[in-house]
């Protein structure tokens, strides 16, 4: 990974924050994008204080207007080149679909989806162009059941472990590798950001990052870190959504049990 161009959305926080400092740790030159500039020159202090690669932080909202067309400009406007693009920035809701609100409904597609399907685009016509590169997509095992009380952001994640899939059949004869990674829960703000308590069942960011590494490294399609969550997204539907149900009740805050 030495002196690869490495792009971490949601570089902020949890997961995106952990693959920002181990790329950086690694030698590669990491465009780390969040909207808190405390949290993002917090980051560039830290890899300048240890002699980490090199941290360039971007402060970009992915619901302002443009934001995915904007960001790969000015990547390949400043390096000319993508080896890795991360789209990890994601947010979710646990709670009644009809409570929340209509505008958040709306931004958790923009962010979860359209923004990873426009920068997907972009980067993925680059990469062609140039015969090389990695896409990785960040999903969630809420990829593969309906998720009861939380019921928008699982159908998000659905949607980008479904496109991803696909887009690594299209690109692999290119020499482009897109690779879908579907966890489970993770010991990051997350959780209670979305509306809920943590998960008894939550993995470390670095359990979750290495897995990503290593999926990189050997192209893999899709990666689910840890046996638990491997075995958990084989349950049918059928048995996996009341389960779902039941836990969403009972760990979130909005809810009227
Ligand atoms: N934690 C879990 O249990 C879990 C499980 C499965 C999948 N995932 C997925 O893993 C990814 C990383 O999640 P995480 O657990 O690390 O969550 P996190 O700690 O909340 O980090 C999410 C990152 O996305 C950024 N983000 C959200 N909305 C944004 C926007 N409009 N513009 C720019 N940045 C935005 C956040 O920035 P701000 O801090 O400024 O909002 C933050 O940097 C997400 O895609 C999530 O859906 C998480």
């Amino acid at each position: 990974m030495k002196e690869k161009i490495v792009v971490v959305t949601g570089a902020t926080s949890g997961l995106g924050e952990t693959l920002a400092k181990m790329y950086a740790k690694g030698g590669a030159i990491v465009v780390a994008q969040g909207r808190n500039e405390k949290k993002l020159s917090a980051l560039k202090k830290w890899s300048d204080d240890y002699g980490y690669g090199l941290m360039n932080p971007l402060c970009l909202d992915l619901l302002e207007k443009n934001a995915a067309e904007r960001f790969y400009q000015y990547v390949i406007n400043k390096w000319n080149t993508i080896d890795i693009w991360i789209n990890n920035a994601g947010f979710g809701y646990v709670g009644a679909y009809t409570a929340c609100s209509l505008e958040l409904i709306q931004e958790m597609s923009q962010v979860n989806i359209d923004f990873v399907n426009q920068a997907s685009y972009l980067v993925a016509n680059d990469m062609i162009r140039k015969h090389s590169g990695t896409i990785v997509n960040i999903a969630s095992t809420g990829a593969y059941h309906p998720g009861p009380f939380t019921a928008q952001y699982y159908a998000t994640k659905a949607y980008v472990a479904s496109f991803t899939e696909a887009l690594y059949y299209e690109c692999k004869p290119h020499g482009v590798h897109v690779m879908s990674v579907c966890p489970g829960a993770m010991d990051t703000p997350f959780s209670r950001k979305a509306g809920r308590r943590d998960n008894a069942f939550a993995m470390s960011t670095q359990k979750v990052a290495r897995a990503i590494i290593h999926g990189v490294e050997k192209k893999k399609s899709i990666v689910v870190p840890g046996l638990f969550y491997r075995m958990f997204i084989r349950i049918p539907r059928k048995i996996a959504a009341p389960l779902i149900e039941k836990q969403q009740k009972k760990l979130a805050f909005h809810i009227d049990n």
